[in-house]
Formats: structure tokens, sequence, C-alpha cells
């Protein structure tokens, strides 16, 4: 008889977004009439910029001809792409990565979460709290994580890095020693960020311990102050000690075209063994690749014509961002977030759990945010709103909340 990964009966309930819309698909039941604004999940709204659809449409026609036709893609991902990469978002910010330390995936998510596998079952994770729920979850499905404890909210082999308002959401080098580290900054939930001497610390801390960072630099795009860092490779010594991810979702809207990739220096070793060639191994095993005609529109996302559609396109939402910041700081709420990141992480008023202004803001106003308890215990209190609505809806939303005088 068959068993199961008894691992995947540890997690607690369902997923985050799969209760959220639950109860969404409850409340618009009984009422079909209300305008339901959704500044809940993470999904982008904008349509792909003009570069990348012309570049899609003649990678298409690529794939028509037999001169011109793309099978299985390389390994690592088409060189075209691994050295726009290295030239743009590692070489031109000083940052010594080769192509070849680069491999393309179809997104930041599934290497978030496959990347644990390549470790022992041993190494104990340190995550933020609050957090993206991948890292913990990953982790659970591999065993790795011990006993889930119902009233905390935490799991008994995990070490909790609280990120609260009164250390500005950024975490502090934890009193028990960690082997992964997951850091993300710009953050998801909170939106905050750390300047590069603060992540400084963390690099140096981890070589001293022999602790891998995972560095994950999604919202990278949404930086706008200058001493923060968009890659963990800015910091010296990040070569012995971190492993970042990136995708072309946030930064270029490729939530349903699929492309991210992952750095993996050759100096990282364990002993005589590098990290790069077991992932090398795993993906040659486990992946075949992004698409060809996925890679060429990537890779449309560095020329001149991306750059300039791509910047208005991050403007766009950066815009929302002030609009959802402001406006609820004139309203009262206490907020945070927004301003090199496409979330805003607020105090639920009142004294509220974050699932009672959950519920608050659906009845109320009809708008959908993310309730911050979803992401750790250290959010119970607070609620998360994105910037990738349209303006209208997020001008729409904001003013109702407003309007309600908590
Ligand atoms: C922190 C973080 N990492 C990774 C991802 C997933 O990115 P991708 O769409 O490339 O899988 C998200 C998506 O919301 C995210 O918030």
């Amino acid at each position: 008889m068959f068993k199961v990964n008894e691992n995947y009966l540890k997690l607690p309930g369902s997923y985050l977004f799969s209760t959220i819309s639950k109860k969404v698909n409850a409340y618009t039941a009984e009422h079909p009439e209300a305008k339901i604004i959704r500044l809940g999940i993470g999904d982008v709204t904008q349509p792909l910029a003009p570069v990348i659809i012309d570049t899609l449409h003649s990678a298409v026609d690529e794939m028509g001809n037999a001169e011109t036709f793309h099978g299985y893609a390389p390994d690592l991902g088409y060189e075209f792409l691994r050295s726009a990469i290295a030239e743009n978002d590692y070489k031109a910010r000083g940052c010594d990565i080769s192509e070849d330390e680069i491999f393309v995936s179809d997104g930041a998510k599934c290497d978030c979460g496959n990347i644990q596998e390549i470790f022992s079952l041993d190494n104990k994770i340190a995550v933020c709290d609050p957090v993206y729920p991948v890292y913990v979850d990953s982790n659970v499905m591999a065993g790795r994580t011990g006993v889930y404890d119902k009233n905390t909210g935490t799991w008994s082999n995990v070490i909790y890095m609280p990120c609260t308002a009164d250390n500005g959401f950024a975490p502090q080098l934890p009193k028990e020693t960690p082997d992964l580290i997951y850091l993300c900054f710009p953050n998801n939930p909170t939106g905050a960020t750390i300047t590069k001497a603060q992540l400084q610390e963390w690099v140096d801390y981890a070589n001293k311990v022999g602790a891998v960072i995972l560095y994950d630099a999604a919202y990278e795009a949404y930086i706008s102050q200058p001493d923060i860092p968009h890659s963990i490779y800015e910091c010296e010594g990040a070569r012995t000690c971190a492993i970042e991810f990136h995708s072309f979702s946030k930064n270029a809207g490729f939530t349903g075209v699929r492309l991210g990739y992952t750095v993996i220096p050759k100096d990282l070793k364990a002993g005589d063994v590098s990290l790069h060639s077991l992932w090398a191994r795993r993906h040659g095993t486990k992946y075949n690749g992004a698409p060809y005609i996925v890679q060429r529109a990537g890779a449309a996302v560095y020329t001149k014509e991306g750059r300039e559609q791509l910047m208005k396109q991050v403007a766009y939402y950066m815009n929302n961002a002030h609009y959802i910041y402001n406006g609820l700081k004139e309203a009262g709420f206490t907020v945070s977030g927004g301003v090199n990141a496409p979330y805003i992480w607020l105090k639920a008023p009142n004294g509220m759990t974050s699932w009672e202004f959950f519920d608050y803001l659906l009845e109320r106003v009809n708008v959908v945010g993310t309730p911050g308890s979803g992401f750790g215990p250290s959010g119970e209190t607070y609620f998360r709103l994105t910037a990738f609505g349209s303006y209208e809806n997020t001008v729409e939303a904001v003013d109702r909340i407003k309007n309600l005088k908590v």
C-alpha cells in the first residue's frame, strides 16, 4: 500500500489566498451587486509593454520556420538572456557575477520553493516574521520544520526573526545560529527595505557562522532610494554565502508569462562541494527550461526601449503606492512600506486582528486586502495592500477606506 508524504499533512489550514478567495466568493454570492476592489494578491494588472509583445510575436514566428525553430533550451537558459542579465543586473552595478552562474527558470516561486532540496534535512532555517509563506511551507513539505504550534502559529524547528514597528520591520541577527537564512528585500509583505550597510552585516554574519543566505530580490525594480541594494552581491563576501532569486513578474509584468532566474556563485561551497554544481544537477534532472519565446521576451526587458517602457510601468504602480500610503496616513492609519516596494503595510485600527479588519473592509467598503497574520504571528495586527491594481480602482478603494472614519 502506498504512503503519502506525511509532511504535507502538517501544513496548517489552506493556503492564505485560497482562504481569502473563499471569503470573497461567499460575500459575493450573498451580495452580487457589490463592486469588490481587490488589493490583495500581488498580481500585476497592466498589460505587457509593447516591446515585450513585439518580441513575443517575432519569437513565435521564428518557431514556425525550420531554420529558426528552437526545441529544448540549454540547461542554464539561453546565452543571449544570461549575458543580458549578467551585464545589466550585475556588472552594471559593480557585482562580480558571470553568466554561467545564472540559472534561468520559469519564476522565482519555484526556485525559492525548490532550493531547499539541495540542503540536508538537518539544516535549520531562519525566516523573517512576517514572511512570504513559500519559504516556510516548502521546508514543511520537506520535513525540516519540526512540530507546528497552533497557538503561536510557529514551527518548533524554525528560527523566527520578528520584523516589527520597533525594529523598522528589519530583522535582527538571530540569537540561535541558523544554517539557511531567508531574506527578501524589498520585502513582501511589509514593503520594508534594508540599506547596503545593514545587508553587509548579514553577509558578514553568514560568512562567520557558515550559513547560506537565500536572498529573494523579486521586488528589486521598485527600489527608489540610492542606499538600498538591488542585489546581495553588492555586498563584499556575498559570493561565498548567498544565493539570489529574481523574477520578471513584478518588473515586467510576467506573472502569466513566467520567467525568473537564480544566481549561485561558484565560490559558494560546503567543504569542496559547490552548490552551483548541485543546483545544476537538479536543474538538469528535474527541469526542461523556460520557453524560447519567453526567454526572448525576457531579453527585451534589457533593451533601451524595454527599460523605458518598464520604468513607466513600475512608476504607474508606485504612483498607486503613494496614493495608498498618503491617503491612509491622512486618514489616521499607521502605514509603512510603499516607498521602495509596491506593498503598503498598515496597522489594523482599534485593536482589531488582521482577519477582523479583513472582514470589516470586505463588508463595509468591499475592499479586499491581505491579513498580516497570514504571513506569520508578527503580522497579527497588520494588513497588506498592494499597489498592483489599476489607478482608478486604487483611488476608489482608498477613498472608500478614508470615508470609513475608523
Ligand atoms: C517575495 C516573492 N518572491 C517570489 C515571488 C514569485 O515570483 P514569480 O512570479 O517569479 O514566481 C513572489 C510573488 O508574489 C514574491 O512575493
